[in-house]
């Protein structure tokens, strides 16, 4: 049975393949298109799950698309004449995008695969989202929490699922509470994006990423905006917002007369905090203190969202009598928040999708489809996120001779592993590309940037001068397993999930966060990556062996890409990034190039 998943249209556009059940195979189309967040038909994901399945489009016996298009056209087409003529602008732009694209659907996804329409199945938005956290988990049963921008209509729900692993179940979604549009945590977050200077869909880590540099003075007023009940559920003042009448606004003037001017897109960041000595080139008292006040409002944003989830997983506690929560939705992303979700709540076990946002939709359809719609035994866990392209060896050294490249080979993984953690010990900043691409939007190893964690300069060497990215952007620690503990306040580390995709913060423990200053952020967090042999060897490796020359089980891990560039796929991606940047080495499958 081969079940085709699909999410696309609106953010990132992905494709799974499901083959009796197991996952073979699952990527983002920005991968292969290299156009960062692609939402476009994943024509290039699609080829490639096929051909990792071994089949041709005619295999297929299910094709499941991520959410019901014409629900989402009601949500657009009642909205906005809602606030019609206000809303002109949008509603013009969004009829010409849906009768262009979006209302054909359909028939676009059986006209390129050339199947029946009897094949093609549609599962509603957060149903997706639910299915992709839940029969991904090792879970007989679970609370659900779903937080997005916007599916449908709906933009958070509490839902409750069992499953059926030996014929004694059921596989069973309940979604049971549900905020609908346009009243959205994930739209409110993304309205203080664009106010502090980032954009829309693509820069809400960097809000993330800036609010530990203030303090949540301004907690009272982002409550005028959003008002949060005991219970979680929340509702927006609408006259703080352009979202739902705008195409290219996402706060009102009325937003602005409550917190000031917007920050100037994507403009220098320094603060007193970040620069408790003013020695940033461009140091300017008054910017900074106009930048502690955009870091304020970000902290405060990132505190009402961290406890406004928090009473969700309360409420979904009491509501389900679970002791498992499964996360999923662009929201999930907002690693902080997991962190004190796994932490505070009630719930003992906490599993996040490893592609949280629009592109896990993508399997959340075929896992929903598979196990719900036809009704089989469950049998997947998703252990790892390895699940994209890899490259063969002549793939790599053709690549490489063609452009006349001088390399070295290592026969042996164990000698390469060596010189990796070498040269992380002499303090090169080294590239991987090597095996699966990794699946969601984090590099664990297989596409990533590596560096010795116990040189403060490193922070500033790899964001400047290699990603040519904000220097207050954090890196994270990749570390042994067994050693989690040891570094971070956390104990069972094996059982805490969401680690093994770099996806909550933990604060380091007193003694050892000075020991890895350059992935520890301000106030003494992480954004822990552990790292076990069996999910990963050759990098599990290269830690092993920085570990027994340093005493540190732990390395810089962040993504090999520049910046606003997608993570590298092929090897010539790898190449040319290697090439752009200021890297020392690129460890290509088994290939090695330095500068
Ligand atoms: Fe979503």
């Amino acid at each position: 049975m081969n079940i085709l998943g699909l999410s696309c249209f609106y953010h990132d556009a992905a494709a799974v393949l499901l083959q009796d059940g197991d996952l073979v195979a699952a990527a983002e189309e920005e991968r292969f298109s290299r156009v960062k967040h692609d939402h476009g038909f994943p024509k290039h994901a699609i080829s490639y799950c096929l051909s990792e399945g071994g089949i041709t489009a005619q295999d297929i016996d299910y094709v499941v698309f991520y959410e019901k298009p014409l629900l989402k056209f009601e949500r657009i087409l009642s909205s906005t004449l809602g606030t019609y003529p206000m809303s002109w602008g949008v509603f013009r732009e969004s009829m010409i995008t849906w009768f262009n694209d979006k209302l054909w659907i359909k028939g676009q996804i059986l006209g390129e695969l050339g199947i029946e329409t009897e094949k093609l199945l549609f599962v509603e938005h957060h149903l997706s989202h639910a299915a992709s956290t839940f029969f991904a988990s090792p879970y007989k049963e679970a609370a659900i929490l779903t937080v997005d921008g916007v599916g449908e209509w709906t933009t958070t729900t509490i839902g409750k699922a069992t499953a059926d692993w030996d014929g004694s179940g059921e596989n069973k979604i309940d979604l049971l509470n549900e905020i609908r549009y346009p009243h959205s945590l994930g739209l409110l977050y993304s309205a203080f994006t664009a106010f502090l200077g980032f954009r829309v869909n693509n820069g809400e880590y960097k809000v993330m990423g800036m609010a530990p540099y203030g303090k949540p003075t301004r907690i009272e007023d982002v409550h005028k905006v959003i008002r949060v009940a005991a219970d979680g559920s929340f509702d927006l003042d609408m006259d703080y917002f352009s979202f739902h009448r705008s195409t290219n606004r996402a706060f009102s003037s009325k937003f602005e007369q409550l917190f000031g001017e917007p920050r100037v897109h994507d403009s220098v960041f320094y603060t007193p905090t970040t620069h408790p000595n003013g020695d940033h080139p461009d140091w300017d008292r008054d910017v900074a203190a106009i930048n502690q006040n955009y870091a304020d409002i970000a902290a405060s944003i990132q505190a009402v969202t961290e406890d406004t989830l928090l009473k969700m997983c309360e409420n979904a506690y009491d509501t389900t009598g679970s002791n498992n929560l499964c996360l999923a939705g662009g929201v999930a992303l907002n690693s902080v928040a997991n962190g004190r979700i796994m932490r505070e709540s009630s719930f003992d076990s906490v599993f996040v999708q490893p592609a949280p946002g629009d592109s896990g939709g993508a399997l959340g359809a075929a896992l929903y489809a598979h196990h719900v719609l036809l009704g089989n035994k469950r049998k997947f866990v998703q252990e790892h996120a390895y699940l994209g392209k890899q490259y063969t060896a002549d793939e790599i050294k053709n690549t490489l001779d063609n452009a006349g490249i001088y390399y070295k080979h290592f026969d042996n993984d164990d000698v390469m592993a060596e010189s990796m953690a070498s040269d992380l010990n002499e303090g090169k900043v080294i590239s991987v590309a090597r095996g699966r691409f990794e699946w969601g939007p984090r590099a664990l190893g297989n596409r990533s940037i590596l560096a010795d964690p116990r040189r403060d300069e490193m922070k500033e060497i790899v964001n400047t001068k290699i990603k040519f990215r904000e220097p207050f952007r954090p890196f994270a620690p990749a570390i042994l397993e067994r050693f989690a503990s040891d570094y971070y306040q956390l104990s069972d580390a094996e059982k805490l999930y969401p680690l093994r995709y770099m996806l909550a913060v933990y604060p380091t423990k007193d003694d050892k966060g000075s020991n890895i200053p350059a992935v520890t952020h301000f106030g003494g967090t992480g954004r822990v990556q552990t790292v076990r042999n069996e999910w990963n060897t050759l990098y599990h490796s290269v830690i092993e062996k920085f570990w027994e020359k340093t005493g540190v089980p732990v390395v810089l891990n962040t993504s090999f890409n520049l910046r606003g560039e997608p993570i590298v796929n092929t090897p010539s991606d790898a190449i040319s990034t290697f090439s752009r940047s200021g890297i020392d080495s690129l460890y290509l499958g088994n290939y090695l190039i330095k500068k």
